[in-house]
């Protein structure tokens, strides 16, 4: 599949067929993105694949924690600033109405906004989950790895014809995955991710994308961007 393709068609599917995703596949998708890059080539990621029987006790214990209202573990990391700030606030929201009023869904009924949620605990069906963790000695850099590495897995389950959804839901109920996966003490559990096929009839709108102008600038005249009267000193060097 060309890259322009499989960036163009990825995008967070909540709704998958119960077809099964081959272990062959997975192994294939996740040897390819251990080429994806990091600094100083550390490969931060610690990644658990989920199958079958595992698979559905995550979904069981996790699912009795969304019964009983239990609002999750304390966190290790926070999923947003407490005040997101201009433009991020507006997209966030904007991304909020999108998904829940395409659903029916207000800003003001959170019981069905919960609802909703509740369906990242059950992998929105998929019959694959995967599990990334990052060393908790690890810094910022080191957490942008770990994104870059997600993205790669993304893109190459799109040339399987898979589909996924990044879920750093998952961190809510980590304590839960944790008891299914008994990682060591000193990972920290970034994301989980749902995987599999599409089940096409159910459709959610595409989120859009700010212009490129608002988050994109291009840098190719210096002298554009210097205060009028002082010319650039490479200019004065050939001139
Ligand atoms: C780090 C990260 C965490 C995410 N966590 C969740 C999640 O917990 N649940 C969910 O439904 N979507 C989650 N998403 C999906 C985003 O909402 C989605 O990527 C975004 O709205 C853009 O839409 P698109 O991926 O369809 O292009 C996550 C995405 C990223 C990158």
């Amino acid at each position: 599949m060309d890259v322009y393709k499989a960036v163009r068609s990825r995008r967070a599917v909540r709704a998958f067929t119960d077809e099964p995703v081959s272990r062959e596949v997975m192994e294939r998708v996740l040897s390819a993105a251990a080429w994806a890059p990091s600094g100083s080539n550390i490969q931060p990621w610690h990644v658990y694949v989920l199958t079958g029987g595992p698979l559905v006790e995550l979904k069981r214990r996790a699912g009795e924690r969304v019964a009983a209202g239990d609002p999750g573990d304390e966190r290790e990391y926070e999923m947003y600033p407490p005040a997101l700030k201009s433009p991020y606030h507006e997209r966030r929201a904007a991304f909020g109405k999108q998904r829940y009023g395409a659903l029916g869904i207000s800003r003001e009924d959170q019981e069905a906004r919960r609802r909703i949620a509740a369906a990242n605990w059950n992998f929105f069906g998929a019959p694959a989950g995967l599990f990334c963790y990052i060393d908790r000695d690890l810094g910022l850099p080191q957490w942008a790895d770990v994104g870059e590495y997600l993205q790669t897995v993304m893109l190459l389950l799109r040339a399987e014809g898979l589909h996924s959804c990044l879920q750093i839901g998952w961190s809510v109920y980590r304590r839960t995955v944790a008891e299914v996966l008994s990682p060591p003490d000193e990972l920290i559990l970034y994301s989980g991710m749902s995987i599999g096929f599409e089940d096409v009839s159910v459709r959610e709108d595409h989120t859009g994308r700010a212009p490129l102008d608002e988050t994109v600038m291009f840098v190719d005249s210096l002298v554009a961007r210097l205060p009028e009267g002082e010319n650039p000193k490479w200019q004065s060097d050939h001139t």
